[in-house]
């Protein structure tokens, strides 16, 4: 089979020449001879994303298993998204990253590709572009830092931030203390270390057979990362000899292996977004029922922050998610991963070695973990809300509204004596979809009232179209959609209406007449159409969160071949 990157080296013409001539910096003819995958490591390493900053060394173990395999390896660097420091919000700019990756490998002289990722959207972003182009890819996940300890406990990065502060507006920690913690949560490289969102997208990717089985959740900081990485260098070489396409790998079986997954490790809600738009890329048939569906009756065995205790290198040291799968095997697609074998070939020799952090099938967490998809006068296309990160008392609830027309009104009026709020209401909280705030931000999980938190009050009914960082939990019901600013029904809602949440149902309602309802005036979203740039072209084509927030005319694979030649 002829390689790809030969339509660039192939011949004696000046085209050809000029091709091999300018990458000849250390590369020896045979290095273009057609017989030799030129893979590219599509490499996130960024200073300014931090989860992300060891991939270079990543990278090289990656590049020496290609040599080793005979390809030639090709640092890409690629457009990269740090979650804590991107502003409005990296997910922003995750469509703008799987479009400029996309492209760059497809323009370029490519056979295949590693996507080295790790913090939230780099994995998606990746994935995606992936889907698009169709080259053979292997996705090796940069892996979750040390757990960090403070006074003697451990500390999960992002879910303890969230506890800790509010303990600060609760009265019951000093504000020094607080700080003190600072040093002590981030203790080696690589990504967060509860089941946040990266941890999720890592499983993600195993889960849809795009890592070699047994890699997401080896640690940043473990030798084992490093021997991985130069196996997943010498596995690609040979998936550009086979043929092997994502498209081939990511089916809709595969996709379902992952919603299982999503549901049994108690995995962020961000990854409905995520998976939907991928499957998006590659024309898998896939909606937001798909997740009730096959989530539904998935126990949940990972006892992690978020939703548990523990945290990522113990999920490792007690086994890692082969060992988790082997619990609800039955439950999987025999699908093929990037090796060729399926995930399910690899459970067998897998095992639990502390039950308390990987639970057995017959003594879960939760029996049902899967993510609900709630519909309703409220949410007609869908909203989503985690019932593993909620109050079961909280599951079924009517309260009054209390609603909140943007982030800064919350900043605003939250905390003051005189709001008209109490443990029973339902904050709501709009102008944060997709359009709304463009870019969909980490904000439904909206801070409670501090005069109700003085209370004790841990948890309330929230209901807004943001999303919520995978580090995040509570009783919160995330990408409403329509979202307001696109004329969803959460622009008519008002400060004193019932609002009425009935998990079990799949209901998420406004107890008032629809003819009321439809005859008020929409609350004007606050954000001003930007004139130009990437926000510009975001906010006019982007979809709605239950389509994956992917832009309208990126969705679909163009594949791999380029029209024409410079000349
Ligand atoms: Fe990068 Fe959490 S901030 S993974």
């Amino acid at each position: 089979m002829a390689l790809r990157s030969s339509q660039w080296y192939s011949g004696d013409d000046r085209n050809s020449y000029i091709h091999r001539a300018w990458m000849r910096r250390g590369l020896p003819r045979e290095a273009f001879d057609g017989e030799r995958p030129h893979i590219a490591i599509a490499n996130t390493a960024s200073d300014l994303t931090p989860c992300n900053s060891h991939l270079d060394e990543v990278a090289r173990s990656v590049s020496d298993g290609i040599w080793a395999a005979g390809g030639i390896p090709l640092n890409l660097p690629v457009l990269s998204l740090g979650e804590t420091n991107v502003r409005p919000t990296a997910m922003l700019w995750r469509n703008l990253a799987a479009m400029s990756t996309e492209e760059m490998l497809r323009a370029n002289p490519v056979d295949g590709v590693v996507l080295l990722g790790g913090c939230d959207k780099t994995i998606p972003s990746l994935l995606m572009a992936a889907s698009s182009v169709d080259l053979p890819a292997v996705v090796m996940p940069g892996g979750p830092m040390l757990t960090g300890h403070f006074r003697g406990v451990p500390l999960g990065c992002g879910t303890d931030v969230w506890r800790l502060s509010e303990e600060v507006r609760a009265g019951t920690l000093s504000r020094e203390a607080f700080l003190d913690s600072e040093s002590s949560m981030i203790r080696s490289r690589g990504h967060c270390n509860t089941m946040g969102t990266a941890s999720t997208m890592a499983c993600m990717a195993e889960a849809l057979g795009m890592t070699i089985p047994g890699t997401a959740g080896i640690p940043a900081a473990d030798s084992r990362l490093l021997e991985r990485s130069h196996e997943t260098g010498r596995l690609v070489v040979g998936l550009v000899r086979e043929g092997r396409r994502p498209s081939s790998v990511m089916t809709r079986g595969a996709f379902l292996n992952a919603i299982v997954t999503l549901a049994a490790i108690g995995g962020s809600t961000n990854a409905v977004v995520h998976l939907l738009a991928i499957a998006g890329r590659l024309g898998v048939e896939l909606d937001l029922d798909d997740f009730d569906r096959a989530g539904s009756g998935v126990p949940l065995l990972a006892d992690l922050q978020p939703a548990g205790r523990h945290l990522m290198d113990d999920l490792y040291r007690a086994g890692g998610l082969r060992a988790l799968l082997k619990e609800v095997a039955d439950l999987l697609h025999d699908e093929p991963t990037v090796t060729g074998r399926p995930l399910s070939g690899y459970l067998d020799d897998a095992e639990i070695w502390d039950e308390t952090v990987i639970r057995r099938r017959a003594d879960p967490l939760l029996p049902d973990a899967g993510i609900a998809v709630l519909r309703g006068n409220l949410a007609p296309t869908g909203a989503v809300i985690k019932p593993a990160a909620a109050s079961p008392e909280l599951l079924r609830h009517r309260g009054r509204a209390v609603v909140f027309d943007s982030v800064e009104d919350v900043y605003a009026r939250l905390d003051s004596p005189d709001l008209d709020v109490d443990e029973t209401s339902v904050l709501v909280l709009r102008g944060c979809g997709p359009k709304g705030y463009p870019g969909m931000p980490e904000v439904g999980n909206l801070p409670l009232p501090a005069k109700l938190l003085a209370k004790g009050v841990r948890d309330m009914v929230r209901v807004s179209d943001a999303r919520m960082s995978g580090t995040a939990y509570g009783t919160v019901v995330l990408h409403t959609s329509p979202e307001a600013a696109a004329g969803g029904p959460l622009a008519r809602v008002r400060t004193g209406d019932p609002i009425v949440l009935d998990v079990a149902a799949r209901r998420l309602d406004v107890d008032i007449p629809d003819a009321e309802l439809n005859a008020r005036e929409p609350a004007a979203n606050g954000h001003a159409r930007p004139a130009r740039g990437w926000e510009r072209l975001y906010i006019d084509h982007v979809n709605q969160a239950d389509q994956g927030a992917d832009l309208d005319f990126l969705t679909g694979s163009s594949g791999d071949a380029v029209g024409r030649e410079s000349h």
